[in-house]
């Protein structure tokens, strides 16, 4: 480590934080008066970009400002991880792009629902993407008291369960309603309301029951440790209402979560989220402090929460985005810890594997672009993702367009 020696050296540290304070100073204010004026895509460029004075005081100590030996300021690529590169293939785009939205397979079919078109506009319907021919087709209607995005979506194979969400555009309440929908007669039934609405909460089948955690409560930022379970079956609830669990170590939205031999995993996620401006008609999502996580928790027989290695780096926005294939989970994208610099979000362009056997993580590739909240599946050998929000390009991991692309590549695990 270099330590200034002396007068010289103190005198020059001093200059050096002054001048980082005034960058980052001019940093925020350019950014600041550039939101305010954006025109294509404004809105979801305002949703990401915006930062509000908050109360909410960060839980987490903040990233350390980092600096080079010259102390100039890290490139906004400073979060990107090495990997192999991947070949991706360009497939047929979803019909509407979207965020926000939930995605479950059975078996060559990819279930697409809800989401936000655009920050002012949420889809209520279903699209269906079909690994065997690659096309899109099935588009059904949702429930009209169904939530638009944040949902817990889990299925057993044919029945899929949609647990609570935010109902409507902007960063409006969650609603407490919850569905089940036979995939093979597209009827919908209402089930037991969660005890209270939550935003992205982890939810998963396990065991026979329905099990729904974390996420963010109802005022869209203060992390949930509340953890419930339902029986279920066929579809069908076997109790009138939810059972409490042991709740989890740490709260919040936007984590996967999985169930692999007979174990229930949760892994990632983040503390804190956009709120709704105080008094805002439209509920005008402003941001908030976020704190991005990349722990591994799992349940077992004991039913004591235990700690697995970590993710490589952070990760949130990934409730959708991960396959179970080969004893590995697959992760794809997501975001990390906000830029210590510009403070602007920093989206994932890696696939991650955490192998179950190994309990290692490695990154198996990179992505064409960086991006969030996608929607992935595994077919016949191939990995698939669609909708997100990517970055703004390759020097700047900054969210911008919301996508409904789809994009595969030939998946190689390693061992
Ligand atoms: C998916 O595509 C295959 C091949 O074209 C077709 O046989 C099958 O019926 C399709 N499935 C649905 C549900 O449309
Ligand atoms: C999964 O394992 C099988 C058998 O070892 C192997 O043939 C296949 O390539 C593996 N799949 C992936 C995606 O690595």
């Amino acid at each position: 480590m270099v330590r200034p020696s002396g007068k010289h050296g103190s005198a020059r540290l001093v200059v050096i934080c002054v001048s980082l304070l005034g960058l980052a100073l001019i940093a925020d204010f350019l950014w600041a008066s550039s939101s305010s004026s954006s025109s294509s895509n404004s809105a979801f460029s305002s949703y990401h970009d915006l930062i509000l004075p908050s109360n909410d005081k960060p839980k987490q100590p903040q990233p350390k400002k980092k600096e080079d030996a010259s102390g100039r300021v890290l490139s906004a690529t400073f979060a990107d991880l090495p990997g192999p590169e991947l070949k991706w293939e360009k497939m047929a785009a979803s019909p509407v792009p979207r965020l926000d939205g939930a995605a479950v397979q059975i078996k060559n079919l990819l279930y697409v629902f809800a989401g936000y078109g655009t920050i002012d506009y949420v889809h209520s319907h279903v699209d269906i993407y079909n690994f065997t021919d690659n096309t899109w087709g099935g588009r059904f209607d949702m429930p009209k008291e169904m939530a638009h995005s944040h949902l817990g979506m889990v299925t057993d194979g044919r029945y899929i369960y949609v647990v609570t969400g935010q109902y409507g555009p902007q960063c409006r309440g969650p609603t407490a309603h919850t569905f089940v929908l036979d995939t093979e007669t597209k009827q919908w039934r209402d089930m037991p309301p969660l005890p209270v609405p939550r935003y992205a909460p982890a939810t998963q089948l396990w065991r026979g029951r329905l099990h729904v955690m974390g996420g963010s409560k109802e005022n869209r930022y203060d992390p949930a440790l509340e953890h419930w379970s339902l029986a279920v079956k066929d579809g069908k609830a076997l109790e009138k209402e939810w059972r409490t669990e042991i709740p989890i170590p740490r709260g919040g939205p936007h984590r996967a979560c999985i169930v692999a031999d007979d174990r229930l995993y949760v892994i990632g996620g983040q503390e804190g989220d956009f709120m709704a401006k105080p008094g805002s008609p439209i509920f005008k999502c402003s941001r908030r402090n976020e704190v991005v996580y990349g722990n591994v928790y799992m349940l077992d027989d004991e039913m004591k929460w235990k700690e697995l290695p970590p993710m490589p780096k952070p990760d949130s926005h990934i409730e959708f985005a991960w396959v179970f294939v080969n004893n590995s989970f697959v992760i794809v994208g997501g975001t990390t810890d906000k830029h210590p610099v510009t403070k602007k979000m920093v989206l994932n362009g890696e696939v991650f594997q955490f192998n179950l056997g190994t309990l290692k993580w490695s990154v198996i590739g990179k992505l064409p672009f960086r991006v969030k909240t996608t929607l992935v599946g595994y077919w016949n050998g191939w990995l698939y993702f669609t909708s997100g929000q990517k970055d703004k390009g390759p020097n700047d991991p900054a969210p911008k367009k919301v996508i409904g692309d789809v994009y595969r590549t030939k998946l190689k695990l390693s061992l």
